[in-house]
């Protein structure tokens, strides 16, 4: 069984790589890489797959997972600069890719009953990332 809850959160972005030259930055990322970032209103689907409990009836509580988003991203990353305001994303290109990746790390080791499937991050209307990650 797969139980998801849904989330989101505003914050900003700059996509630039300090290894390569304003330029190659420029050519890579375009106006993403403008010097003072922009926004987005992301939304935010974190999958979680087990068995349903047979005293529960549920795979987990969906407000406990509730709780554990809020705690471990929400609470870090709403209404930040992705960039420079986050401790786990610190070094990282703030692509929808990567924040995926690193909400990944963060929620895996930190999910009570069940396994974390997928983290699915939509970042405009039209673009969403998934990532079903290894398991530790
Ligand atoms: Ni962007």
């Amino acid at each position: 069984m797969y139980v998801t809850r849904r989330a989101t959160f505003s914050a900003s972005h700059r996509l630039y790589n300090a290894e390569l030259s304003e330029e190659e930055n420029f050519r890579l990322f375009d106006k993403c890489a403008s010097p003072n970032g922009h926004g987005h209103n992301y939304v935010l689907e974190v999958t979680v797959a087990g068995e349903v409990g047979e005293e529960t009836g549920y795979v987990l509580d969906l407000k406990e997972l509730k709780k554990i988003l809020a705690r471990e991203i929400l609470d870090k990353v709403d209404h930040k600069h992705l960039n420079h305001d986050v401790d786990f994303l610190r070094g990282v290109i703030p692509t929808a890719e990567n924040i995926a990746m690193a909400f990944w790390n963060v929620l895996a080791p930190a999910i009570p009953r069940g396994r974390l499937h997928s983290i699915r991050l939509q970042e405009t209307e039209n673009n969403a990332v998934e990532y079903r990650g290894e398991q530790k």
